[in-house]
């Protein structure tokens, strides 16, 4: 594929960050002065311009609204004590989004103007990574589908985003999840693997109805038996089960391969735990949880970090849990990382 890319940056006037405090700000909802934004058309990427964050102006027959063709990440930016500021892992990030891609027929988008065009962003927008316990520069780059048709085919043309997003943690609180046997989010063949903005629109009912239950969200099981375990929404699931950690395989293509999945799994084994990527089912929880096994339950994802699981619930069934050790202590090697107080030791930080 041929690609042209002629960076063109404008810049704001004025910093909004004057005007605005970094303290308790809710996730997503704040955006740097910047954005990036880049066309395909003709078989290439042009266009790529980084300019002030601002309105776009879409046709109401653009191809994504109506069928679909739209996929995003998260990803997050750090900044160390002395100012130096580090995206975690951006290449993986950049592998899975053009996967997604290729599952939804979406052309792939080159190194240069996802991971380049991301550095120079986030360096133009550096003041914004809230130097502060737990909060980060969260990192959105997404693509869809712009061809003003309503043919149903892959469309010709597309547009890449990058937006900037200042937050703190995205679950401040342990978790309550109920464990889905009604609608399904994933099957083999399908797109569970894919982060297509499908996938989250799908999933808004059943956590929908979770939360009139009071839970904040469900953990997804299969579509034939309900009874095999996938991931929560917006997570991957890991069971510590006495010095295993146990977690759903990516096998089936029916869950997202976490980038922070990955990092919890190797910091687990550096740990000394065991670690096994297999299918689990519930009734295996729940024996293990009778029997004073199933230590703890948490969630690992770019927004939520590391999320402690303090009730899941399957059918009528309860499990508890009000303590946590190896959660809070994977987080915080995670975030000694991070943060810069300890070793890049797997290569993860990349510099701006
Ligand atoms: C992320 O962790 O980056 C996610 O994709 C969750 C997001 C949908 C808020």
């Amino acid at each position: 594929m041929e690609t042209t890319v002629d960076f063109n940056v404008t810049k704001v006037e004025r910093s909004k960050l004057n005007d605005l405090s970094l303290e308790n700000i809710p996730f997503g909802k704040f955006f740097t002065d910047h954005m990036l934004e880049a066309d395909y058309e003709n078989g290439e990427w042009k266009n790529v311009e980084i300019k002030p964050y601002q309105p776009l102006l879409l046709e109401p027959s653009l191809a994504a609204l109506h069928y679909g063709q739209s996929i995003f990440e998260g990803i997050k930016a750090y900044k160390f004590e002395n100012g130096d500021a580090f995206i975690f892992r951006p290449y993986d990030n950049w592998k899975r989004f053009n996967k997604s891609a290729e599952r939804m027929c979406m052309p792939e988008v080159p190194e240069e103007i996802f991971i380049d065009g991301m550095k120079q962003l986030i360096e133009l927008d550096k003041n914004w990574i809230p130097a502060k316990a737990e909060h980060s520069l969260y990192i959105r780059p997404f693509m869809f589908a712009t061809d003003p048709v309503l043919g149903v085919k892959p469309s010709l043309t597309y547009k890449f985003l990058i937006l900037l997003s200042p937050t703190g943690p995205y679950y401040a609180e342990p978790m309550k999840i109920y464990v889905e046997e009604k609608y399904t989010r994933a099957a083999p063949g399908g797109v569970g693997f894919s982060k297509n903005a499908g996938n989250y629109g799908g999933s808004m009912m059943a956590a929908k109805e979770a939360q009139k239950l009071g839970y904040d969200q469900v953990l997804w099981t299969d579509a034939f038996e309900h009874k095999w375990l996938q991931e929560v929404g917006m997570m991957n699931v890991v069971f510590v089960i006495n010095n295993t950690a146990v977690t759903p395989s990516l096998d089936e293509g029916t869950i997202l391969e976490g980038v922070t999945r990955a990092s919890v799994l190797t910091l687990l084994e550096e740990m000394g735990l065991q670690v096994e990527e297999r299918k689990i089912n519930i009734d295996e929880v729940i024996e293990a949880y009778k029997k004073g096994s199933l230590k703890e339950v948490f969630g690992t994802g770019t927004a939520a970090t590391i999320a402690p699981i303090k009730e899941l619930r399957y059918k009528d069934f309860a499990m508890k849990f009000d303590a946590w050790t190896v959660a809070p202590k994977v987080k915080g090697q995670l975030n000694n990382i991070r943060y810069g107080r300890s070793d890049d030791r797997f290569n993860w930080l990349e510099r701006i």
